[in-house]
């Protein structure tokens, strides 16, 4: 009843033709694809070149963040208006390296949630431990202060226009993916946590991506899990043929 979502989280990656070439070349790959939801985020600066290549195709448009307030003196951020303006329909939020980078915590992504929601875009919520966390046991309520500090106040609806998506940030960017069974783990515990505070429905509703080096070799076996319900990709999403195998392997 969840319908996949595999989601290209392009980073500070590609210029505006950069982008729109390898843009090209997925749709060309995944254009029989029907029983997928596929995302590309790229960067700011290439999201409407990316929008007039994906128009009328099944790509979706996310950005990779945007800010709390709608406009004002607040140099450099980019509002959920603007996103929508610019053809967005997700919006990434409290991805693991703005936590760790940009000062991102539980609060600012609730924000950004409820601006994003406020607009009607899709915020993919991204939350997930560092391994010295799970080291020392502490994976569960890591995730439970971000899933429960990033969803804050949500009303039924507005959690099922959200997607939850597990990084542990060990596994992002290492090459060292969680295994199916780490990420089935996790995902089972958010499901569990989400029937506490909404209904078993809302809970088995809403879609829990995995994400940290999702490749087209571990794909298939991360998504046969029973509540891996997609993926968000970072480097396999640079380049059209790894990616579309990934998005090959939600079908
Ligand atoms: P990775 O990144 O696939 O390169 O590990 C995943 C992410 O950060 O979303």
């Amino acid at each position: 009843m969840r319908t996949p979502i595999i989601a290209g989280n392009w980073k500070l990656n590609k210029t505006i033709s950069e982008g729109v070439a390898l843009t090209t070349a997925l749709k060309a790959s995944v254009a029989d694809v029907n029983d997928v939801e596929i995302i590309v985020a790229p960067p700011f600066t290439a999201l409407a070149a990316v929008n007039a290549v994906i128009a009328g195709s099944n790509i979706r448009l996310s950005a990779q963040d945007v800010y709390s307030e709608d406009s004002g003196a607040f140099t450099g951020e980019v509002s959920a208006p603007m996103l929508k303006d610019v053809g967005c329909e997700y919006v990434i939020i409290g991805h693991s390296e703005r936590r760790q980078y940009f000062g991102e915590t539980n609060d600012s992504v609730n924000e950004k949630v409820k601006a994003a929601l406020a607009y009607e875009l899709k915020p993919i919520i991204c939350v997930g431990e560092q391994l010295e966390e799970r080291e020392t046991g502490q994976t569960e309520a890591i995730i439970e202060d971000h899933v429960t500090g990033g969803i804050a106040g949500l009303s039924d609806a507005e959690l099922l226009s959200c997607v939850i998506a597990y990084e542990p940030v060990w596994a992002i960017g290492t090459g060292k993916t969680a295994t199916p069974a780490q990420a089935q783990e996790v995902h089972s515990f958010i499901r569990g946590l989400l029937t506490k505070t909404y209904s078993a429905d809302v809970a088995l509703q809403l879609c829990l991506q995995y994400g940290g080096s999702v490749k087209p070799e571990n794909a298939s076996e991360l998504m046969a899990q029973p509540d891996v319900d997609g993926a968000l990709v970072g480097g396999a999403s640079l380049e059209a043929e790894s990616f579309a195998k990934i998005v090959a392997s939600g079908q």
